[in-house]
């Protein structure tokens, strides 16, 4: 099987870094995507060699249309795997104080980035031998609390998005019934409680991180999508906080 060609959309941060960076020495030909040319540039370099970085708003339908334009000329044919890093997060006293403003910045972060990158690539990943979707959501979708109302709703419809996406993946590789082919796209969701990177230990070193997840634990995860089968990563809420 030839190596994937894989994006990592919302590349920028800590997550981002290590994820790519994974992915590239796992042998990934990786695409790393923010919106801001000189964060994203500074996060392929920290990454490493083998990851290319492309600027893109993914809010925008049509820029990420414009961003599988822009990977056509590079020469990729096929994209075999997102993994979707953009989400931000807001918080406030309860819920009389959520507000629009928090709602519209969690709508287009958490679910709009998603639906835009997962419509426009969902037929290249459908259609790779080793397609894969990944997203990441929070241990809070299941223990919602007042003041993170707009977040884990946000990050619950993302989730919901996600899973139609796999019933999506699996309609497609079931429905011929005469010629049945495995399963061999996935959509999946990795939960966390929260992110800790080496930077945020180091500015905290009293702290211990009870229950976070590692950046590199993230990546090794992502890199472990392609070793899984399909069939059993297709529609999984793979959960990482410990
Ligand atoms: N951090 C945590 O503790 C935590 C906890 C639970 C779940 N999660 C989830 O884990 C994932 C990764 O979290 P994170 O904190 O590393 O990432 P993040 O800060 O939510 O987003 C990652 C990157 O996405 C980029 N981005 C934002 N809007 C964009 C747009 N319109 N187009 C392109 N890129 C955009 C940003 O970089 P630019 O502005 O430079 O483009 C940002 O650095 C997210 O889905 C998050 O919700 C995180």
């Amino acid at each position: 099987m030839t190596m994937p060609t894989t994006l990592v959309t919302g590349g920028s941060s800590a997550s981002g870094i290590a994820v790519a960076r994974a992915l590239a020495a796992a042998g990934h030909a990786v695409y790393t995507v923010g919106s801001d040319d000189v964060r994203i540039k500074a996060a392929a370099l920290e990454a490493g060699g083998g990851v290319t970085p492309l600027v893109c708003d993914l809010a925008s339908l049509d820029s990420v249309r414009e961003l599988a334009d822009t990977l056509r000329d590079l020469g990729v044919a096929q994209v075999d795997g997102v993994i979707h890093l953009v989400g931000g997060w807001r918080s406030a006293q309860g819920v009389e104080d959520q507000s629009d403003e928090d709602w519209d910045s969690l709508e287009e972060g958490a679910i709009t980035t998603l639906r835009n990158v997962s419509r426009v690539f969902y037929g290249q990943l459908e259609a790779s031998p080793q397609g894969r979707l990944a997203m990441v959501s929070s241990t809070s979708v299941t223990s919602p609390t007042a003041g993170i109302a707009s977040y884990v709703a946000a990050k619950a419809a993302a989730e919901a998005w996600t899973l139609a996406v796999a019933d999506g993946f699996r309609n497609a590789q079931s429905a011929n019934t005469e010629n049945p082919v495995e399963q061999h796209s996935a959509a999946v969701i990795f939960v966390v409680k929260s992110l800790v990177d080496e930077t945020l230990r180091r500015e905290h070193p009293e702290r211990r991180f009870p229950g976070y997840t590692d950046v590199e634990e993230l990546a090794a995860a992502a890199v472990g999508l392609f070793e899984e089968p399909a069939a059993n990563l297709n529609g999984q809420r793979l959960l990482l906080a410990k």
